[in-house]
């Protein structure tokens, strides 16, 4: 089955970026000259996806705003003859279809997958968390696609990340079955320092069957009192096979201060308008540390 549909749960408080994240979602915050969404988004779109489902909450209108067409914005911008700006405001309304739904509570990131589940319907799905970057050459959604082509079952992407961190992340364990791809045989979510040998760890990118659904409807609350997505994932593998997939590129947790501010460095040494400048500045700057 083709894969038509992306899933990016944008519902979380942010507490991580507070104050900052008190009045403007984190995931428009920004990184060079977008918010962070956009860039997941126009991931979402370069990996040949037909439809967004944003599972939003009360405060993140402005990350709905951002994608819808501003007709006032629109007619200033062309009466004062600034064309291109005008077209570029016209370009992200048209860059994809995006439907919204509310998580009413933030109860977890698994009870926010499960709420997609009327507007995904019974088809395989992308998840990309709304504020996990990743800078690759090939976007990593349509990585993940082609592997899912290949294997049709869920794949989670996984970055290998230190020992000593392995304990921050759903770790996942199994067989190499060819490079950059593991048949998974078991997941274990922030392992206890010693309790793993493995140092393959989640982020935020995954395809899922819709079996996930049922297992999310009866997965019970788990660390934080919330409906953890880990657990449910582990009843996915079990029931059907799951791969994790190491993806190529360099992920950035944009929901992090320190995550964030690597982001804006390596995004904006990208950046066609900016990239002489920054790098001689960052340059000067390394100069005098
Ligand atoms: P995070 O773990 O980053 O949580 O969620 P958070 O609330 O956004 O941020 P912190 O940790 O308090 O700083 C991972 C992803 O899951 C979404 C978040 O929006 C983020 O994209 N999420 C989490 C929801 O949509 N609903 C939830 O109930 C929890």
């Amino acid at each position: 089955m083709k894969i038509r549909k992306a899933v990016i749960p944008v519902a979380g408080l942010g507490t991580r970026f507070l104050p900052a994240s008190k009045a403007i979602p984190k995931e428009m915050l920004t990184i060079v000259d977008r918010p962070t969404i956009q860039y997941i988004v126009e991931e979402v779109v370069a990996s040949g996806i037909d439809q967004v489902i944003l599972i939003t909450s009360e405060g993140k209108s402005a990350i709905e705003n951002h994608f819808d067409y501003n007709f006032h914005l629109d007619r200033a911008l062309t009466e004062k003859k600034k064309t291109r700006l005008a077209e570029e405001m016209r370009h992200i309304s048209n860059l994809i279809d995006v439907v919204s739904v509310r998580q009413k509570k933030p109860l977890g990131l698994g009870h926010a997958i499960w709420m997609a589940r009327n507007v995904v319907g019974n088809e395989p799905f992308l998840v990309l968390l709304g504020d996990d970057l990743v800078l690759s050459e090939k976007p990593c959604c349509k990585q993940m696609i082609d592997l899912f082509n290949e294997v049709q079952e869920s794949i989670v992407a996984v970055q290998q990340v230190p020992m000593e961190q392995t304990y921050q992340y759903g770790i996942v364990e199994g067989k190499n079955i060819k490079e950059r791809v593991i048949k998974i045989d078991r997941m274990v979510e922030k392992p206890a320092p010693g309790t793993t040998m493995s140092d393959m760890a989640i982020i935020g990118r995954y395809i899922l069957q819709p079996d996930i659904f049922d297992i999310l409807e009866k997965t019970t609350p788990g660390h934080g009192g919330e409906i953890q997505l880990t657990d449910a994932l582990l009843a996915l593998s079990n029931k059907r096979g799951m791969y994790a997939y190491e993806f190529d590129g360099t992920r950035f947790d944009a929901g992090d201060k320190i995550g964030y501010l690597k982001a804006i460095i390596a995004f904006a040494l990208r950046h066609p308008d900016i990239c002489e400048d920054f790098s001689d500045y960052l340059k000067e700057m390394a100069g005098q540390l």
